[in-house]
């Protein structure tokens, strides 16, 4: 049996290794200083086309006020599965039946005729089987994915993210894309209406009961994040600057850091996740939050500390824990979950994993492993919601929030009120409230507010000038 002092060494050597993961107040300061710098760098005309952060102006400019009407169909791609949904919208009263497709792994890093392909597919069953063939259905496409928007329903790709990477999809207006498989591969009848990213959908979803929504956060295998800015401050926004005089930006904050300046906080662990990543060098900040990486971040140090001697004595060379990307971010969420000595949830982890012969002492480090890990992605994701919280500056505001990761993780809300009350200005009065579906039915709501405010008639305040004609308010298209 070790005696005390040989445990405390053996702690303070485990300290020395994940050290790197808990960092001071004054860091996350840091982090929402350089955050807020590169967003308004990706805010302005002569900045954007080279910033990290490229705040994409949506063309969502109105959130639902609840008089949404009507059937629409919407799509939902950015993980690793498609949804079709059809979702009928009658005020706050939404029905929604969904069936979900697999996208397998040769498709996501396939071409993006084989991409669209399936998709137009999948969509073609779904109208066979719930017997919609024959009307022309508006939809609304959940695409979560970096695009610049040319409208509410043109949107070109600017960069694949987390495991997805067709070929000949960048650059080209996705709409197009599956507009063209559609009519190759089906004769379904569909306008598409509106293509938003997730986080939109999770704010417009959630706005559709809260007023004081301006924020939607997405922790699901990816992090991003998007918010309402007012149109003065986006020097990018080509379009008429009528009422209402504000916009969504999709962040995509999950780029922060690409230029090296969060290097300062990245870990070793960080380091090597990313050298061996698909897309090495970006999404800096969302290998740090995402639940695609989480996990192989814990997998890495478990990892080392075992090759130190300091965790499991004798560990198979099949085992799982030396696989890459074979520690899920479920397992982290698993782990944490267990609130007592006996580590069930834990064991059944490593148990899955392949280790054998672990002690009740591994699984306790097993599980301050995770729990820093998980810490330090909620707080600076808390950091980020607190750069767009100082910045939007309202005394009462609403955060919709969805994902997996913020879903099954036991702590990950908890921590993140901690750490922004601790970072907003004073006064602030804040709130994270899960966003039921945002993707399916914030993309249909979308789809549903633009069909309202194409039939609506607007007497201006003021007469326009000829220049400034015609009109119109809110969510537009261009044709
Ligand atoms: C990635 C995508 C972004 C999406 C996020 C969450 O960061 O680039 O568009 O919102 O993942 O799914």
């Amino acid at each position: 049996m070790p005696g005390a002092h040989d445990q405390l060494s053996k702690y303070n050597k485990i300290e020395a290794f994940v050290k790197g993961f808990k960092l001071s107040t004054s860091s996350y300061k840091r982090v929402m200083h350089l955050l807020n710098q590169e967003m308004n760098q990706g805010l302005m005309r002569h900045s954007q086309p080279l910033a990290d952060i490229k705040m994409f102006p949506t063309f969502v400019r109105s959130l639902p006020d609840g008089s949404e009407k009507g059937d629409f169909l919407a799509l939902d791609l950015g993980g690793t599965n498609f949804r079709v949904l059809l979702v009928r919208l009658q005020g706050h009263d939404i029905d929604i039946q969904s069936k979900t497709y697999l996208i397998p792994q040769r498709i996501m890093l396939g071409t993006g005729t084989q991409l669209f392909d399936h998709i137009a597919d999948c969509i073609g069953k779904f109208v066979r089987d719930h017997n919609l063939s024959g009307q022309t259905l508006p939809l609304g496409f959940t695409f979560s994915f970096p695009c610049k928007q040319e409208g509410l329903a043109k949107a070109r790709l600017s960069k694949w993210t987390k495991g997805f990477r067709c070929e000949g999809v960048v650059g080209e207006d996705i709409c197009q894309l599956l507009q063209e498989a559609l009519k190759r591969r089906t004769n379904c009848s569909v306008e598409i209406v509106a293509i938003v990213n997730d986080a939109v959908g999770t704010l417009m979803s959630a706005a559709h009961v809260d007023r004081n929504c301006e924020i939607g956060l997405i922790l699901g295998t990816g992090c991003n994040a998007c918010y309402m800015e007012t149109l003065e401050n986006v020097q990018t926004w080509d379009e008429e600057k009528s009422h209402p005089d504000q916009v969504i930006i999709n962040t995509e904050w999950g780029a922060f850091g690409d230029n090296g300046c969060l290097d300062f906080l990245r870990t070793e662990y960080d380091r090597e996740l990313d050298t061996f990543s698909i897309n090495p060098g970006r999404q800096i900040m969302e290998k740090m939050i995402g639940g695609m990486y989480m996990g192989e971040i814990v997998r890495l140090v478990l990892e080392r500390l075992n090759m130190e001697g300091l965790l499991f004595r004798s560990v198979d060379n099949e085992c799982d824990l030396f696989e890459r990307g074979r520690f899920y971010t479920k397992y982290v969420s698993e782990i944490e979950s267990d609130t007592d000595d006996f580590y069930h949830n834990t064991k059944q982890v490593l148990d899955e994993i392949g280790v054998e012969n672990y002690t009740t002492e591994d699984c306790k480090i097993v599980k301050y492993v995770c729990t820093l890990i998980s810490a330090r992605a909620a707080f600076l994701a808390a950091a980020g919601l607190a750069t767009l919280i100082n910045r939007i500056n309202k005394t009462d505001i609403t955060i919709a929030v969805d994902g997996s990761l913020y879903r099954f993780h036991p702590r990950f809300h908890n921590l993140m009120c901690l750490k922004i009350q601790e970072l907003v200005k004073p006064g602030i009065k804040f709130k994270l409230a899960l966003s039921h579906d945002g993707s399916g039915k914030g993309a249909a709501l979308t789809a549903a507010v633009s069909l309202r405010l194409r039939n609506t008639k607007v007497i201006p305040d003021t007469l326009p000038a000829m220049s400034e004609l015609p009109v119109r308010i809110g969510i537009k298209q261009k044709a």
